[in-house]
Parts: structure tokens; C-alpha cells; sequence
């Protein structure tokens, strides 16, 4: 059956295929960039373009540089080389902070605040006062199903619970582009498609969202993906054409392959320099 919501996601969908091609605006573009922590590269040489009212997930094991990604688009952490552009700025740019929703990997919430007071606080700092913070605020927690427990210290919520704080925390000011660092670690399959649903309707209000994940059920459910590793992008593609292009029935044996491509890359690559060189 189609409903106006399943036509508005459609609608959105069609708006997202043509922004897609539309590189010149679109809220995130990345070129070349490159970031070393002393001798490790976190980022290797990564471009892509991300468009308006996509939800762009991030992959990859512990260490290939997800968090360092989305830190280096939000202008946290300067790349030792490349280009960022985000919602048309060169990044760093605290022009573009008030458009943008954080959700970070670590809990960054105050314990001893209550729920609603950790909402205000974030609301506040970007930008939100008056009325419409007091309204977004309960628009927000009802949202989150945590209405009734507005005025209860985080300190004594369970995880799930929390998650769902920090979620309301990075969206309360209706953010145009919202960065999730595994938002669904550790939380219910209830909970995880709860916040899934959610992240379609952001899509089909225009809303982009980038968000890293360790669940591959997840990513199927990204509009696209970047498969990371050792801070070097193995692939972008769409869901369903990594899985084509790669043979595999599933994400983990995908990744398997555009890893083991890689390497076979660098082998040849490596197998040329003395040749090249000599
Ligand atoms: N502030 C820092 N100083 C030094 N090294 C860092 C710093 N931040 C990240 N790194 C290194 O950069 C690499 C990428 O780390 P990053 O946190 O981006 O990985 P990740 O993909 O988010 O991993 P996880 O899945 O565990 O969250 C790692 O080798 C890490 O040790
Ligand atoms: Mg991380």
C-alpha cells in the first residue's frame, strides 16, 4: 500500500539520484585527504561526495579510520593534506556548525543533569532559545520515547536509554547534515530499527546523514557505502552493487574481497618499483 509517507521516502529517494549527480552542491565533498597520527595513516588519500538528503554509511574494522573521517568533516581534526568541503565551506568553519547534529561514539553526556537538561544544554549551544528550544525540546524526547522520564538523571538510565539522549542531543535543532558514530552500538533490535525508521524520515525531510556501523544489517540500509581499511577507501558504491560487483551474498565476504583486491593492487604495485626504478 502506498501511503504519503512512502511516497514522500520515494519522492526523496528520486531527489537523492539526482543530487547524487549534482556533485557541484553536494554538502559533502572530500578530496584527496590524508591524515597521519605520527606513523600511522589514519586517512589515506580518501575523496567522495556525499548528497543532500543521503544516508552514507561507514564500514570497517576497529581502526580504519571512521571516527577520524567524521572528525575531519566536522573540522575537529585537521587533515595533514586534501580537501574537505562541507555544506559549500572549506572546512575548518564554524559558519556551518549550527547546520550540523554530532552524535559521537563515546557517551559525551553529563551524568549528574538530567535527561531534559542535557537536551537544553546541546539545544543551546547550537543556537536554539526561547519558545522553539522549549518546543523542540519536547518535540524531541517524545520522539525518543523519553518523555516520561525527562526529568530523571542520566546517571540513571540504562544504555539504551542513553543512545537515545545522545540521538535527541544531535537532532533537537533540526540539523541539515547529522555525523553518527555508531549510534546503535549496544542497543535492541527494537531500538536499532526504531532509529532506522527514523533515519528515513530525516532523509525524506532532505536531512543527509553520514553514520558509521558495525552491523552489516545496517548498512544495507545506507543509501550508499564507504568500505574502509587501514584509512584507505577500498569502495563506494551502493549496497546492492558492492554485493554485485563483488559475487558475495553478504557484507563480510564483500569486504573480504575488496580487501583482498586491495591487497593484490599493492602486490603489484610493489612487484613494479624496482622494475620502474631500476
Ligand atoms: N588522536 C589520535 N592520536 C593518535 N592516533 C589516533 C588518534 N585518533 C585516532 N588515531 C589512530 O587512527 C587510526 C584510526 O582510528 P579511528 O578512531 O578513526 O578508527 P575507527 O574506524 O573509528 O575505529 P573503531 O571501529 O574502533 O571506532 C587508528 O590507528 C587510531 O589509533
Ligand atoms: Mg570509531
Amino acid at each position: 500500500m502506498t501511503t504519503p509517507e512512502t511516497q514522500s521516502i520515494q519522492a526523496a529517494s528520486a531527489n537523492t539520484a539526482a543530487a547524487a549527480r549534482d556533485t557541484a552542491n553536494a554538502p559533502i565533498s572530500l578530496r584527496h585527504v590524508v591524515k597521519v597520527f605520527g606513523r600511522a595513516r589514519a586517512l589515506d588519500d580518501v575523496s567522495f561526495d556525499v548528497a543532500t538528503g543521503e544516508t552514507f554509511g561507514l564500514i570497517g574494522p576497529n581502526g580504519s579510520g571512521k571516527t577520524t573521517l567524521i572528525r575531519t568533516l566536522l573540522g575537529l581534526t585537521k587533515p595533514t593534506s586534501g580537501q574537505v568541503r562541507v555544506l559549500g565551506r572549506a572546512m575548518p568553519d564554524h559558519r556551518v556548525a549550527r547546520s550540523i547534529g554530532y552524535m559521537t561514539q563515546s557517551s559525551a553526556l553529563y551524568n549528574e543533569l538530567s535527561v531534559r537538561e542535557n537536551v537544553r544544554f546541546f539545544a543551546s549551544l547550537y543556537g536554539l532559545s526561547g519558545q522553539r528550544l522549549h518546543n523542540r525540546i519536547d518535540e524531541t524526547l517524545a520522539l525518543v520515547d523519553l518523555t516520561e522520564r525527562a526529568h530523571s538523571p542520566v546517571q540513571t538510565l540504562s544504555g539504551g536509554m542513553r543512545q537515545r539522549v545522545s540521538l535527541a542531543c544531535a537532532l533537537t535543532h533540526q540539523p541539515r547534515l547529522v555525523f553518527l558514530d555508531e549510534p546503535t552500538v549496544g542497543i535492541d533490535p527494537e531500538l536499532r530499527l526504531f532509529f532506522w525508521d527514523y533515519f528515513a524520515k530525516l532523509n525524506a525531510q532532505g536531512v543527509t546523514i553520514i553514520v558509521s556501523t558495525h552491523h552489516l544489517d545496517e548498512a544495507k540500509r545506507c543509501h550508499r557505502l564507504a568500505l574502509l581499511r587501514f584509512g584507505k577507501l577500498l569502495a563506494v558504491d551502493t549496497p546492492d552493487d558492492l554485493l554485485r560487483r563483488s559475487g558475495a551474498e553478504d557484507f563480510d565476504h564483500a569486504f573480504l574481497y575488496y580487501a583482498s583486491r586491495d591487497e593484490q593492487e599493492l602486490q603489484a604495485l610493489q612487484a613494479q618499483q624496482p622494475a620502474q626504478s631500476a
